[in-house]
């Protein structure tokens, strides 16, 4: 059996054979084939927008793996920024290139006092802090225009540190400003993750001690959002860069795209899902709901690609009671394992291979740390920037073409203009 596909345009007769390559076709044969009639796919449900050496998905297997390592010995082994490391670069670092890596993102982490004075406290009071993250960091790219130099090797590496760098200290900077409590300036004698603590719960202290046990549940948490291939936020990365956009706007646009409910915002809407189900014995009548399409859709469930359970999803729940022996239970923990065991044993949900996705437990971990609701998606966004780089370093590397995609036009015919009076 040959490992090629076939494609005849019958309105010709005219068939062409194209190899299976990398598990792909190349559309370039149907180019000469089909001329200007296109591949119908809103939503990009069968389609490859590029190639990429990164991070590898097997849906139906349930896989994770970023440059080949799986995603349950990163979890286990690794740091938020070796990962980082590895995504962006390929390979896991050397100590000397660890060492040096992380004292380049420490010492980054400030942010210019403009940003903070003049731009994060121009906000309405009750602004979303993924509202200003999204705004702050496209805001970025007016502090640092060396940026648009985008095939200076040296310059794409200054901002790539100065991005991971700075999303913690952004984020900790919108919250603060939500709850009315000073900004807290970054500390370069802790690591990343207790850095961010500090920042977000420093009060009148003269140090904001981290938990370790949560210091390390955060560096997971981060460890596992890091990367997931072409997601929508990362192929909004990759439009905004293949328009050599500065990394800074297409940052941006990715965490735009990261902030909708059917995407980053998911674990923001599992919070207030559970919380609207109320107890353990709504479940049922709440899964009914779902199914008759009456009570929109399971938050937390489903995946375009998973197919299986989110491998994410077995590791965050782990590390939940983890979090828990800390911070004691959240009360919310077990109408979720309720509407878990129903939903896994409905056919309704097995039929559409409907499983706990990355955003199904990671909210309860947020909420028990103390975290905000409205500060979920930011939490998602922090790692997920070195993932964002990653594949806008690689798009460039590759020097891919601006993503310009084709349409089926269903419109009006031509028609002229008609002067209001006859209208
Ligand atoms: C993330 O892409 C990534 O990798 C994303 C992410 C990452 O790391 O970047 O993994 C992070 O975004 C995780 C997903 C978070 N979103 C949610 O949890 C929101 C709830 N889930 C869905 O809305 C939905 O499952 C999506 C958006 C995640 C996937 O949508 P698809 O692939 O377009 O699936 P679909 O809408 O075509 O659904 C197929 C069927 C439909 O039923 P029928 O029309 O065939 O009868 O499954 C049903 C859907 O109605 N369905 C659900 C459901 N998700 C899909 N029914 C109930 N509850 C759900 N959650």
């Amino acid at each position: 059996m040959a490992e090629s596909v076939t494609i005849t345009d019958n309105r010709t007769g005219v068939a062409i054979e194209s190899p299976i390559v990398n598990g792909g076709v190349d559309a370039s044969a149907w180019r000469k084939l089909l001329g200007n009639t296109w591949f119908y796919d809103p939503g990009f449900m069968q389609t490859a927008a590029t190639s990429s050496a990164i991070t590898e998905l097997d849906g139906e297997a349930g896989i994770l793996r970023y440059r080949g390592y799986p995603i349950e010995q990163l979890a286990e082994h690794s740091t938020y920024l070796e990962v980082a490391y590895l995504l962006i670069y390929g390979d896991l670092p050397d100590d000397q290139q660890y060492e040096h890596w992380v004292h380049d993102i420490t010492y980054h982490t400030f942010i210019h006092e403009n940003v903070r004075k003049r731009f994060m406290e121009g906000f309405h009071y009750d602004a979303h802090p993924m509202g200003m993250l999204v705004s702050a960091v496209a805001a970025l790219s007016t502090f640092y225009l060396e940026a648009k130099n985008i095939d200076d090797e040296e310059i794409r590496n200054k901002q790539i540190v100065r991005l991971i760098a700075k999303m913690p200290t952004l984020a900790a900077c919108a919250h603060r400003f939500s709850v009315g409590q000073p900004f807290v300036y970054p500390d370069n004698s802790v690591s990343f993750c207790a850095n961010f603590l500090q920042m977000m719960w420093k009060v009148a202290e003269p140090r904001f001690e981290a938990d370790p046990k949560l210091e390390r549940a955060l560096d997971v948490l981060f460890i596992l959002h890091a990367d997931h291939e072409q997601n929508c936020g990362t192929t909004a990365m990759r439009v905004a860069g293949s328009a050599h956009s500065d990394p800074y706007s297409s940052t941006a646009a990715a965490a735009a795209a990261l902030y909708g409910p059917r995407h980053g915002g998911a674990n923001e809407a599992v919070i207030k899902m559970l919380r609207e189900i109320g107890s353990v014995e709504n479940v049922p009548d709440y899964v009914k709901a779902v199914k008759s399409g009456q009570g929109g859709r399971l938050q937390g469930f489903g995946h375009r690609v998973y197919k299986n359970y989110d491998p994410r999803a077995t590791i965050i729940k782990k590390a939940a009671y983890d979090v828990f022996d800390v911070t004691g239970k959240n009360p919310l923990l077990d109408i979720a394992l309720k509407l878990e065991e129903v939903a896994l044993a409905d056919d309704y949900f097995i039929s559409r291979k409907l499983y706990p996705n990355v955003d199904f437990y990671s909210g309860l971990i947020y909420q028990a740390m103390g975290f905000p609701q409205d500060m979920f998606t930011v939490l998602f966004a922090i790692p997920r920037t070195a993932g964002w780089l990653a594949h806008w370093k690689e798009l460039l590397e590759q020097d891919q073409k601006i993503a310009r995609p084709r349409q089926l036009y269903v419109g009006s015919p031509v028609r002229d203009y008609v002067e209001m009076k006859d209208r």
